[in-house]
């Protein structure tokens, strides 16, 4: 660079001689000798410096685009990092989630009811029970926790009387599933819901008056829940 800055400043120097010189010379041609000489080594000596101004930026492009790539690595390292604390966040959220399911059959080898009452139904035969939300004794499921469920039963039954099934939320009908009489040797009915319950709120199915429902130990009927989300 020190040579490039000493070469400009001599050429400058020349250029201003020679020009002194044009004004003040009636013989410029003779006396101008020397002058050409030194000049066409100055501008022979600009030509490199130029040369090497443009290869100088080349060098700084290519270190420019060297820090450009440095900061998109940094910047891909800071957002891996904040990737592998929101997977750890998610992981802890999984281990802790409540987990709540269950399933169950009727479990009797035959008939459950016809009844002069209606009755809850009791779905003995437990084949999933995580949370033991669901109690076997009674056949009533309580929420262990505030949140969306989701229920769905299966009711299978001879022909000779009705079936009606009805999913209960507390004192409260929510859902039916229903068969009349026909000449079908059997008949099967089913129904489905998502419910927002809260904490201690019951759910359970229940079998209206003078209608039945049929069980075998294959659990042909059956009484299932999950928990959807908490809220
Ligand atoms: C009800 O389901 C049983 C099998 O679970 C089947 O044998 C029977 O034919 C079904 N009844 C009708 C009316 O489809
Ligand atoms: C089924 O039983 C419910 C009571 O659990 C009753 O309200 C409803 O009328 C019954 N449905 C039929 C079609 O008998």
């Amino acid at each position: 660079m020190r040579f490039g800055i000493a070469v400009i400043l001599c050429c400058l120097a020349g250029a201003q001689g020679q020009q002194v010189f044009s004004v003040n010379s009636e013989t410029p041609q003779f006396r101008g000798g020397g002058k050409t000489t030194e000049r066409q080594n100055c501008e022979s000596n600009m030509f490199t410096v130029q040369r090497e101004l443009g290869a100088m930026g080349e060098k700084l492009k290519a270190m420019e685009s060297r820090l450009e790539t440095c900061q998109s690595l940094m910047e891909l390292k800071s957002t891996v990092a904040s990737l592998k604390a929101m997977l750890e966040d998610f992981k802890k959220e999984q281990e802790d989630r409540p987990k709540v399911a269950f399933s169950a059959g009727l479990g009797e080898n035959g008939h459950t009811g016809p009844f002069n009452t209606g009755t809850t139904l009791v779905y003995k035969t437990v084949l999933t029970n995580i949370g033991s939300a669901y109690n076997p004794a009674t056949g009533i499921f309580t929420a262990p926790l505030r949140g969306v469920y989701y229920f769905i039963y299966h009711c299978h039954g001879g022909s000779s009387s009705e079936m009606n099934v009805s999913l209960y939320k507390n004192e409260q009908h929510i859902v039916m599933a229903y068969e009349g009489k026909s000449d079908d040797s059997s008949d099967n009915m089913s129904n489905g819901v998502s419910l927002q319950l809260e904490s201690g709120d019951q759910v359970y199915l229940h079998l209206a008056a003078s209608t039945h429902v049929w069980g075998q130990p294959k659990s042909i009927s059956t009484f299932s829940g999950m928990l959807l989300f908490p809220l």
